[in-house]
């Protein structure tokens, strides 16, 4: 399998200020983040609230920058032509997209900043993209305003297109969406990978959305990956206690007996704990857990684990 896009030992930080006087504090956003994104697939990213995956998308974006760690596009350097190949879809489609432009407007602008098509070239590619996400060719001459929820975020996904990126991160495309119209923009992005072998990196919390459409999974906690693997082997056979919580708050999606839950809060990335970072959550934790970093394990199906130290 070719790698189109490869992470390697990524950290991110914030320095933010509390208050005028306040003392800057530094948040750890992504810990030393290491993964690879195959071509032609769907590699979703799962994890609680504040773990750094939004971060991490914009950072592959070269919208942030990391203090540490490189990525790799195509096995070279990523750059700022990496924005030609690389486009996002964040989750509100209400805010994405600028009020006061048409439709038409607002897709042809990628092309008219990046490309030196001519004025024929860019209206036909703009009527062949919007095609290509559902929609008709008179929506080009309206405004957002005048389209639902899920219109407008198939409109975002039609931005995003316009360059022909090979890679596109979605950032909960679905979770601001009412839900009978999520299945729709699922199966969108789906037909997107089957037709045109798009390449997803997939921000989502929902597990049935991960379950339904993505090869391989990656669960992140406090900034770091703590397993990827399969997305069938990680639901059937999840192996981090991290994971296994998280699968066990959704309802008939694993089939375990030995309910592990979370208990307790995520510890504030601004003051990571030490050893495992999970280990004042873990149902499972050892002593060595609390001052000792366990490397990760496994070749294909990976954990972060000193369960798995004979993996
Ligand atoms: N611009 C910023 N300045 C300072 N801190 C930030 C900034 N953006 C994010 N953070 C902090 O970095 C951490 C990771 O945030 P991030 O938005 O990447 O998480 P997330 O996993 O995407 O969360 P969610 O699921 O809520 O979208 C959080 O503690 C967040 O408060
Ligand atoms: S290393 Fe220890 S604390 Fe961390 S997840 Fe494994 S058992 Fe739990
Ligand atoms: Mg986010």
């Amino acid at each position: 399998m070719e790698t189109l896009v490869k992470i390697e030992n990524l950290h991110v930080k914030y320095n933010t200020k509390k208050g005028l006087l306040g003392k800057s504090q530094i948040i750890n956003a992504v810990n030393g983040v290491s993964i690879e994104i195959n071509k032609g697939e769907i590699l979703a990213l799962a994890g609680e609230s504040g773990c750094g995956k939004s971060t991490l998308a914009r950072t592959i974006l070269n919208l942030e920058k990391s203090q540490e760690g490189c990525i790799l596009y195509n096995s070279c350097s990523a750059t700022k032509t990496f924005t030609k190949f690389a486009q996002m879809v964040f989750q509100n489609p209400y805010a994405s997209l600028n009020p006061k432009m048409k439709i038409g407007e607002i897709l042809r602008e990628p092309l008219e900043i990046n490309t030196d098509y001519n004025r024929e070239k860019i209206n036909q590619t703009v009527k062949e993209k919007i095609k290509l996400v559902g929609l008709d060719e008179n929506a080009l001459d309206l405004y957002p305003h005048e389209f639902s929820g899920g219109q407008r975020q198939r409109i975002a996904i039609a931005r995003a297109l316009m360059l022909d990126p090979e890679f596109i991160i979605a950032d909960e495309p679905v979770s601001a969406l009412d839900v009978s119209i999520q299945a729709q923009i699922i199966n969108l992005i789906k037909e997107l990978k089957e037709k045109y072998k798009l390449t997803f990196l997939l921000i989502t919390h929902d597990m049935r959305v991960i379950k339904y459409l993505a090869d391989r999974v990656a669960i992140m906690y406090l900034g770091e990956i703590v397993e990827i693997g399969k997305t069938e082997e990680v639901f059937s056979n999840p192996l981090h206690p991290y994971t296994k919580a998280l699968l066990n708050s959704v309802p008939n999606i694993n089939k375990s007996t030995k309910k592990e839950l979370l208990k307790g809060d995520i510890p504030s990335p601004a003051n990571l704990p030490e050893g495992c970072k999970f280990h004042t959550r873990c149902p499972r934790v050892m002593e060595k857990c609390k001052t000792c970093v366990p490397e990760t394990y496994g070749t294909r199906h990976i954990v972060k684990c000193f369960l798995y130290d004979n993996l």
